[in-house]
């Protein structure tokens, strides 16, 4: 599929940016002056307390600061500046894995948020900067706790609920939070799942800073209660009052931590600000999604994501707009859930991953067809690379050939969308991210800052500071410096890596070819292999081990472990099953291998680095290509390919 899709001008009108011409003489704005134009935006869409002394501070870089001195409140950005105009108006809608319906207007909204606030405040005397982890299903409940926390001041820290106890005690442990905020559990396929036992269990071993856990009931079912520690939110709420003032918070106040995976260590809390990160997600909002302000938008990932922060809760509510938070899964009750719920909410944006693209056309290829879906007119993806035959029945079965697709490119640390089509601008190209967009100084390059030639594969870098870039690494600003502006250089100066390798055609359209470090993107979630290698490590009868990506027909790459075992007569099937239930354990079943195979060694330098091309390669059935003469034995080559294509 080498077409060009142009957008249907029918589908959009008085879109932000209407056309290239309009995307280039922004671009050009931001080349000619990219700090007025910054301040431009910023003193537009932001509802100020206190406006802004310097646009940006570069003086401790790469630390950099937007917009400094200035004062604001992202839950007023979300929520209170809308209700002179838009109280009646519905901010989420909520449908739950059993259809439950619940919707809560900006007015309600406020309501519950306040008491929330107050809650927080009152009951477990959160103050402004302290850290508050969120371990919670997709409710109501959980985008009310992280407005919650920003009308206070407190920093949020969510944790995929699909983690494990290990991983939760590690998050906690890490931001040294004050609250848990939790639910009993909540409904997923039908069946009710549980998510307090796994908070029980991550307190018991010691989370010292942990004075107070506050329980959502959702699904009533039986847990357990520790007298003094838990609450219950349901019904402290009641007592609470509904007036909340916002805290005053300057620029640069941290909004949430959100742990995400490196290629080495320990899971990273990527650290957020308040104004240039809520800024970035009302602008993409606007540009990206063409949200107008009688849509209805639905995006499907989970709040314990990026994308849920930005694009479900921050974004939407901060552009005023009606969005969608769903419990359930995209396969259950079948396969067509999706395309009824865009049918009864009429929704014009939905958005979602190449992963459930995948399983839904493999699951349902003509279920869209069964539903009215003439309400939508953009369609996202995030999260990895989406292949041809993917988009091509998205565009075709989900778009009816008539919306604009956006394959938007960025990751946790860049706050929001870097690179995307505008879906009334951009003539699209299917499978590929396009251009970057404006402000974004997002660039295909060598180390030393020279562009990379045409086709040929260079580092996706972004060479000058943005507004909703992260600020640092929680507690490790060390780290951040090195995981981020070690590896490449502008005119001498160290730039932003995002760790992905990209490519650009001759039209200048950016092509993203995924992770050039040692993270693997499992269902577009972002793996590190040194964790899923330490959780391995913890079983007793393993030497050594490597994991890779494996290309994997839904889910984009699988996980695929080498392990050598001290006793080389207990290698079974079992003992693989052994092995994913430790990962369960200190990771959770997100990082589960799909496969595995016991070999004698792994294949190392003379310095004992280990060969992860190789073993990448091996598993891809692809040729070697690397000189394995530098290898201490490299007859293990040959060896480990004989082992795993038998
Ligand atoms: O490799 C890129 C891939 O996802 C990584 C970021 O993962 P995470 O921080 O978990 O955020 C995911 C949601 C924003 C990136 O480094 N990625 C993200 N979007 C795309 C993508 N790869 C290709 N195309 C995309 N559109």
């Amino acid at each position: 599929m080498n077409n060009i899709f142009y957008p249907n001008a029918e589908q959009f009108n008085n879109s932000p940016i209407p056309d290239m011409e309009t995307y280039h003489e922004l671009v050009a704005k931001f080349d000619k002056d990219y700090e007025g134009t910054w301040a431009k935006f910023a003193d537009e869409k932001i509802d100020w307390f206190k406006s802004y002394d310097t646009v940006l501070d570069e003086s401790n870089a790469p630390f950099y600061k937007w917009f400094s001195g200035g004062e604001m409140n992202v839950a007023h950005q979300c929520v209170d500046r809308h209700l002179e105009t838009k109280k009646d108006k519905v901010a989420i809608i909520f449908e739950g894995d059993n259809g439950d319906k619940k919707t809560l207007t900006y007015a309600q909204l406020a309501e519950e948020v306040n008491k929330t606030a107050n809650l927080f405040k009152n009951e477990f005397a959160v103050q402004k900067g302290d850290r508050v982890v969120v371990y919670m299903p997709m409710i109501l409940e959980a985008a009310i706790t992280m407005l919650a926390c920003a009308k206070i001041g407190a920093i949020h820290s969510i944790v995929f609920g699909g983690f494990s106890a290990e991983a939760l005690r590690d998050r906690i442990i890490d931001a040294e939070a004050k609250l848990v905020v939790t639910a009993d559990g909540a409904f997923r396929k039908g069946k009710p799942y549980m998510l307090k036992p796994v908070v029980d269990l991550a307190l018991e071993h010691g989370c010292p800073s942990v004075e107070n856990v506050c329980v959502v009931q959702r699904n009533n079912e039986e847990i357990h209660w520790e007298e003094g520690r838990d609450h219950s939110y349901n019904d402290l709420i009641q007592k609470q009052s509904a007036i909340c003032v916002a805290e005053p918070m300057e620029s640069e106040d941290p909004l949430f931590l959100l742990y995400t995976s490196g290629s080495t260590g320990k899971p990273k809390g990527v650290q957020h600000s308040s104004a240039g990160y809520i800024l970035w997600a009302q602008m993409t909002m606007e540009w990206v999604f063409d949200i107008k302000d009688s849509d209805t938008y639905w995006c499907t990932a989970d709040v314990g994501w990026i994308t849920g922060h930005t694009y479900i809760v921050y974004g939407p509510l901060a552009a005023g707009a009606t969005t969608v938070m769903f419990e359930g899964v995209p396969t259950f009750p079948d396969a067509g859930r999706c395309w009824k719920m865009v049918e009864e909410y009429k929704i014009n944006q939905f958005y979602t991953a190449p992963t459930a693209i995948r399983l839904l056309h493999k699951m349902g290829e003509d279920e869209p067809s069964k539903y009215d879906l003439s309400s939508l007119r953009v369609l996202g993806t995030v999260g990895e690379p989406i292949d041809p035959p993917a988009w091509k029945w998205y565009y075709e079965e989900v778009g009816n050939s008539n919306c604009s697709i956006v394959d938007t490119y960025w990751q946790t640390e860049t706050g929001g969308h870097v690179i995307s089509p505008l879906p009334a601008a951009t003539p699209i190209k299917p499978a590929c991210a396009t251009f970057a967009l404006p402000g974004i100084m997002a660039e295909v390059i060598e180390e030393d800052g020279t562009p990379t030639p045409v086709g040929e594969k260079g580092f996706m870098c972004i060479t000058k500071p943005w507004p909703s870039m992260i600020r640092t690494i929680w507690g490790d600003p060390e780290r951040f410096k090195k995981s981020y502006f070690g590896d490449c250089k502008k005119e001498g100066q160290p730039v932003y890596f995002s760790g992905d390798g990209a490519m650009i055609d001759e039209e200048g359209y950016i092509t993203i070819t995924g992770r050039t470090d040692d993270v693997i993107n499992v269902s577009g979630h972002r793996m590190g292999t040194a964790e899923v290698e330490a959780a391995i490590k913890k079983h007793d009868n393993i030497a050594s081990v490597a994991v890779v990506g494996k290309p994997h027909e839904i889910k984009g790459e699988g996980i695929f472990a080498y392990l050598v075992l001290k006793d080389t007569s207990l290698a079974s099937e079992a003992l693989k099953i052994d092995i994913n239930k430790i990962i369960k354990q200190e990771i959770g079943a997100i990082a589960l291998c799909d496969a595995m195979a016991f070999v004698p060694d792994l294949p190392k330098t003379r310095s004992g680095k280990i060969m992860r091309r190789i073993l990448r390669s091996i598993v891809k059935g692809e040729a070697i290509t690397q000189d394995t003469s530098t290898l201490e034995d490299p007859s293990i080559v040959s060896t480990i390919e004989n082992i795993v294509n038998t």
